[in-house]
């Protein structure tokens, strides 16, 4: 997994390929494909993605019954990405299920099996709207451990989290358990609908396994200076 993971948070494919055609052929980002440009462009674009020697984090946040999210994740392990997503908040038979299927539809493919990641809270929620609207009484940090000690048990590989959560995630988990922590913004730049957000630099020093940005990199006017900022600031914090 490379450190940086650009999310191509997109209207089409077309902007896509403008956007990456501005990083030169030697420097392979690791980029994210989300729900907007996913349910546009649909699967074909995630083999363009791997023709261009990309390695892709799909995330489509399942959240359903076990039997639904197994024969999606079934389909999705067939893909040959490197990492997909679910909510953790799904449950242990959800997360469960989710495994079975990723397993199983990377194994049927003959491809890598995917790494699962399980989203704890969304890094647009504070802990008072977490306790206002979903009756949760404990505090962010102790629920974010909780759902990630959940994921664990249940065969994740690691969560999505706010970098701000990372130490109570590895307190709670094995060492090779992963935080990946989207929420990342350069110092100057705006926070937008982001409640919970750090720097890289921050974020590396919280103990993160790896960023993702979208936003802070994508809208700025120069993108591939801006994922060079974000790497240079990565390191400065570890
Ligand atoms: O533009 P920005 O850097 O805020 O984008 C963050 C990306 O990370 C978005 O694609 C968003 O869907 C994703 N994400 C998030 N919070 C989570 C999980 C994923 O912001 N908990």
């Amino acid at each position: 997994m490379r450190p940086v993971i650009v999310a191509l948070d997109f209207e089409n494919q077309q902007v896509v390929t403008d956007f990456l055609d501005q990083f030169p052929e030697s420097e392979p980002v690791m980029v994210k494909v989300g729900m907007e440009l996913f349910y546009e462009a649909g699967p074909s674009i995630l083999r363009t993605l791997r023709e261009r020697g990309l390695q892709i984090f799909l995330d489509l946040k399942l959240y359903d019954i076990p039997h639904t999210v197994e024969q999606a994740m079934r389909q999705l392990g067939r893909q040959g990405v490197a990492m997909v997503t679910v909510h953790a908040a799904g449950g242990a038979a959800m997360l469960a299920a989710a495994r079975r299927g990723l397993d199983q539809g990377s194994r049927a493919a003959g491809v890598a099996p995917a790494k699962l990641l399980a989203i704890t809270q969304l890094t647009s929620t504070t802990e008072a709207q977490m306790q206002a609207e979903q009756l949760v009484t404990a505090d962010l940090p102790t629920t974010v451990a909780h759902l990630a000690q959940l994921a664990q048990a249940n065969g994740a590989d690691g969560v999505i989290s706010s970098a701000l959560e990372d130490p109570a995630i590895h307190a709670a988990t094995s060492p090779d358990f992963l935080c990946v922590n989207p929420g990342i913004r350069l110092a100057a730049d705006a926070v937008d609908d982001q409640k919970r957000v750090v720097t890289p630099a921050r974020a590396a020093a919280l103990g993160s396994n790896g960023l993702v940005v979208g936003r802070s990199i994508t809208q700025a006017a120069d993108p591939v200076a801006a994922y060079h900022q974000v790497l240079t600031e990565w390191e400065r914090g570890k």
